[in-house]
């Protein structure tokens, strides 16, 4: 079976709009992919992370362990989304090998280590399951020529290539709770094992039904 690896922004899952009906419709959307594709997904650490983060960084905390908050919320988050999905595993593991033992038709994860964020995790899985598509579902309609959340005349880029994303972005990890739409270690990843990946966001549903069924989507391709 066919594997596909999801990466889902805790920006998506747990925004103001995202109310009990989404979450519902979203878990329904995978389980009926998953009777023909084995999913992983990988939940992000969205605003709660980032608060985490910011009080620490006041607090003088080091990098490495403002990651290590991130990664604890994902996991949290990772949770309620397996709780919700019933069909995927119980508990969230903490690396990918650990993730690729499990049997579940979908498997939900969280981060792992510091130094990167959970897009990295998802181009990891995507590199060791050998996946058809790696879906990047963020909170904006794809990858812009700047940001959209702070520019209004933000252009949407239908295609980009992935040379030229490394170009722009490079290929370091910034800081704990960066905000960038696909982070540079996810990058190379990406690039190294010359993995199909799509942007796209993951608040409209029919665009992330679009990309599990290879149509035609609103969002970015990432040309490799
Ligand atoms: P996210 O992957 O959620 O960051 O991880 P994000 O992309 O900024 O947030 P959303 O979910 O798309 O809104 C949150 C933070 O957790 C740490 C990083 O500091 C990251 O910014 N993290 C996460 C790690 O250090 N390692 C991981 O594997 C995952």
């Amino acid at each position: 079976m066919d594997s596909i690896v999801i990466s889902i922004g805790g920006s998506v899952l747990l925004s103001d709009e995202a109310d009990v009906n989404f979450l519902v419709n979203f878990a329904k959307l995978l389980v009926k992919h998953s009777e023909k594709y084995r999913i992983f997904l990988i939940v992000g650490g969205g605003r709660i992370s980032r608060y985490y983060i910011k009080k620490g960084r006041e607090l003088n905390i080091k990098e490495d362990e403002l990651d290590k908050l991130g990664i604890a919320i994902t996991r949290v988050n990772a949770s309620l989304i397996t709780n919700l999905l019933k069909i995927s595993n119980n508990e969230i593991p903490s690396n990918t090998d650990d993730a690729l033992k499990l049997r579940n038709k979908i498997v939900v994860m969280g981060g792992t280590i510091p130094g990167h964020s959970t897009d990295f995790v998802g181009a990891e899985l995507a590199k060791k399951t050998h996946s058809s598509k790696f879906i990047i579902a963020t909170n904006v309609d794809g990858i812009y020529d700047k940001d959209p959340n702070k520019y209004s005349d933000a252009k949407q880029l239908k295609s980009v290539s992935i040379k030229d994303l490394i170009k722009q972005y490079g290929t370091n990890w910034n800081s704990a709770g960066s905000n960038v739409v696909v982070d540079g270690p996810a990058l190379k990843m990406i690039l190294d094992a010359e993995t199909p990946t799509v942007v796209i966001n993951g608040k409209k549903l029919d665009q992330l039904e679009k990309a599990i069924l290879n149509k035609p989507i609103n969002g970015t391709i990432i040309k490799i």
